[in-house]
């Protein structure tokens, strides 16, 4: 069956609603009739500011909350990247065949970058984007779920490894991104016309999915909209209002224009009580089970072991092929 791979960074305390309708929720779908693997990349989260604690403590975060949503250990191999060493090796080797300039223009790279000054932002977020390639080509990956800022990112994966296979020999699959409209880009509550972001949004502007009802409701009836009170899709306009639609559209599976038709001329209000209720009626049975998945430590290292095993495997009979073709003595 078409493989799939994604990744998600240990970043935050919690994913957020872009995160999980943009991404996660594509995990879980996509684990039917496809062989899944789905990554903590820790190695992503270390190229910017980080506590060491933080990030142990962030990484089972992340892979609790992979389990809680649904999917299940016993079909996806969930695994976290650093447990697999072939993610490094294979990105050095695309390194060398990265251009400079290719690389320089990334657009996540010159955002991140931009805020610690270009001279003083690692050489690690330089090459951010070539440890992701090698994450999806070590798993021959036929499909990404990524939401809408990934997209260039897929794009110079889909190159480097046309330039492998161009200068080596068939090695490896082109990957396809798989990107749902409508919830690839879900925005800021309080900057609705910015991607809401664990590094860049304010408390007020996103949801976590690890938060409690009373917070949750509040950032919701909060949510900065227009001055009008027409319930109506108007990207241009309304880009709060948009923002809620589409939420409330993917929470419901209720069509945009339904929602438009069922609050007619009820006002913001109404509207906003009822996205807030979806929000807490999806996230908080995902933060109970979570929450019971990080009681048990032992379980859930038990969980990532396994997984990184099944990863292990796969990944390393990639890197024996790309070892031979790219020219390397068979090791000793
Ligand atoms: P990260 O951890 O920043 O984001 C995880 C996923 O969430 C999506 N996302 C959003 N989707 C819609 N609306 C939003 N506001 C929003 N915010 C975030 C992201 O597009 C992403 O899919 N570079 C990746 C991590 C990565 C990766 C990979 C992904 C590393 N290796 C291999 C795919 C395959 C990232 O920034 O994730």
């Amino acid at each position: 069956s078409p493989r799939v791979l994604s990744g998600i960074q240990p970043t935050a305390d919690s994913f957020h609603l872009g995160n999980y309708l943009g991404a996660v929720r594509q995990y879980v779908a996509l684990q039917e009739g496809h062989d899944a693997f789905y990554c903590v990349v820790d190695l992503h989260a270390i190229t910017v500011d980080y506590q060491p604690e933080a990030l142990r403590r962030r990484s089972r975060i992340a892979a609790a909350q992979l389990f809680a949503v649904g999917l299940d250990p016993e079909r996806s191999t969930v695994f976290v990247q650093s447990h697999v060493r072939e993610h490094t090796e294979l990105a050095w080797v695309l390194m060398c065949l990265t251009g400079m300039g290719e690389a320089g223009r990334m657009t996540q790279f010159k955002d991140k970058s931009a805020k610690y000054g270009e001279s003083s932002a690692g050489v690690g977020l330089f090459t951010y984007p070539i440890l992701q390639a090698a994450d999806i080509l070590l798993y021959g990956a036929d499909k990404v779920p990524v939401g809408a800022d990934q997209k260039q990112h897929l794009e110079l994966t889909r190159d480097l490894a046309q330039r492998f296979n161009h200068r080596f020999g068939e090695t490896f699959t082109l990957p396809e991104p798989y990107i749902v409209k409508g919830v690839e880009k879900i925005t800021d509550l309080q900057e609705p016309t910015a991607k809401m972001s664990k590094s860049s949004s304010s408390p007020a502007g996103i949801l976590d999915l690890l938060e409690q009802p009373g917070p949750l409701r509040k950032k919701v009836m909060r949510a900065v909209t227009d001055t009008g009170t027409e319930i109506a899709f108007d990207e241009e306009n309304k880009p709060g209002i948009a923002n809620l639609l589409r939420i409330l559209s993917a929470l419901t599976a209720t069509p945009i224009p339904d929602l438009e038709t069922r609050y007619a001329g009820q006002g913001y209000g109404t509207f906003k009580k009822d996205v807030a209720e979806a929000v807490v009626e999806t996230f908080t049975p995902i933060r109970e089970r979570t929450e019971k998945l990080l009681a048990d430590e032992d379980e859930l290292d038990k969980l990532l072991a396994a997984g990184a095993a099944r990863a292990r495997a796969v990944a390393a009979e990639t890197m024996a092929k790309v070892r031979d073709r790219a020219g390397f003595l068979p090791a000793p």
